[in-house]
C-alpha cells in the first residue's frame, strides 16, 4: 500500500486566470492505493457525500484509466469540494503520484500533469492545470499549452472558506469571452509584477501583482460578502486579496506578522454579511509527498 499526501491549492491569483497557481501547507487530501484486478474507490472527509465514487465519474477515476494502473483507492478529503481550493486537483494529484510508484511507470512529475488535469476536465468541462500543477510540483506554478514552470515559495497567505458553494462550471460560464486592450495590458502588468514577486518571496510585490480587471469582476458577484471579505483583509494588513480559484473561498496574501488579523477580518466580515467560514493561516508550501507502506 503506498499512501500519498497532496496540497490544496489556490488557481489564478486573480491576474493569472488558468495559468497561475500555489500549493498551499494546508488542508490537504491524503490517498491510500494498493493493486486491485479493477478500480474502487472510497470517499471520507470533507464533503465526502457530494464526490461521485463511480471511477467513471472521479477524477481519480480517470487518473488511474490513464495510467492503466486499476487500484482500490481510499481518499480522505481535507479539501472540500465546490470551495476554490483544488479539491478535485488534489485528489487527482495525489492518485496520479500514487498509482504511478504503485505500478512503476517512472513518470516524473512534470510528465504526471497533462494525466491530473484530464480529471479536472470532468468536474469542470475543461483540462486546465492551474490547480495540479502546484499540487504535484509545490511552490507557485505557472501552467501554460507548453508546459509547467515552477518556483519555489514562502509567501504567507490567508485561504478564508464561506459555508456557501460555487461550481466550476457556474463560475466558468461567467468568465468574459473577449477583453478590452487596456485590461490585457494592465493585467500583463500585474503577472509580471507577481511573478517577479514570487521569486523574490516579497508579499508586497505578490500582492500588487494579484489585481484583475477581466475575470475576477464577474466572479465576485457569485460570493455574498466578497466586497467586504476584501475592504476588511485589506485594512488588517493583506497586500494583495482576490477570489481564489473558482471561488468561494477568497485568497489574501499578507506578510507573517498581520497573518492572524487578516484571518479574523476576513471571517468576521463573512459574519456581518451572514455567512459562515473558516480561515487558514498558511504559507505557500511543498507538493504532493509519497509515503510507502502507508507509513
Ligand atoms: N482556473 C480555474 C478557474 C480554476 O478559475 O475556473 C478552477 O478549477
Amino acid at each position: 500500500m503506498l499512501t500519498v499526501r497532496a496540497p490544496a491549492t489556490s488557481a489564478n491569483l486573480g491576474s493569472g486566470f488558468d495559468v497561475f497557481g500555489v500549493a498551499l501547507g494546508a488542508p490537504a487530501d491524503v490517498v491510500r492505493v494498493e493493486r486491485a484486478p479493477e478500480t474502487t474507490i472510497s470517499i471520507t472527509g470533507a464533503g465526502s457525500q457530494y464526490i461521485p465514487e463511480d471511477p467513471a465519474q472521479n477524477t481519480v477515476g480517470a487518473v488511474a484509466e490513464a495510467l492503466d494502473a486499476p487500484a482500490r483507492i481510499r481518499i480522505d478529503k481535507g479539501v472540500r469540494p465546490s470551495s476554490g481550493l483544488g479539491s478535485s486537483a488534489a485528489s487527482a494529484a495525489a492518485a496520479a503520484v500514487a498509482l504511478n510508484a504503485l505500478y512503476d511507470r517512472g513518470l516524473s512529475r512534470n510528465e504526471l500533469v497533462p494525466i491530473a488535469a484530464e480529471g479536472e476536465a470532468l468536474v469542470s468541462g475543461e483540462a486546465h492545470a492551474d490547480n495540479v500543477a502546484p499540487s504535484l510540483l509545490g511552490g507557485f506554478t505557472i501552467a501554460t499549452g507548453d508546459g509547467v514552470t515552477q518556483v519555489d515559495a514562502a509567501i504567507p497567505v490567508v485561504a478564508c472558506l464561506p459555508e456557501t458553494s460555487v461550481s466550476t462550471r457556474d463560475a466558468r460560464d461567467v468568465v468574459p469571452k473577449t477583453a478590452a486592450l487596456e485590461d490585457v495590458v494592465d493585467t500583463v502588468g500585474h503577472a509580471a509584477t507577481l511573478t517577479v514577486g514570487m521569486t523574490r518571496d516579497d508579499p508586497d510585490l505578490v500582492g500588487k501583482g494579484m489585481d484583475d480587471e477581466i475575470v475576477t469582476p464577474e466572479r465576485t458577484a457569485l460570493i455574498d460578502g466578497y466586497e467586504a471579505v476584501r475592504e476588511a483583509a485589506l485594512e488588517a494588513g493583506a497586500t494583495g486579496v482576490t477570489v481564489s480559484g473558482a471561488g468561494p473561498g477568497i485568497l489574501a496574501v499578507c506578510h507573517e506578522l498581520d497573518q492572524r488579523a487578516v484571518a479574523g477580518a476576513m471571517i468576521d466580515a463573512f459574519d456581518a454579511a451572514g455567512v459562515e467560514s473558516r480561515a487558514y493561516q498558511t504559507t505557500v508550501g511543498e507538493g504532493a509527498r509519497l509515503y510507502r507502506d502507508g507509513s
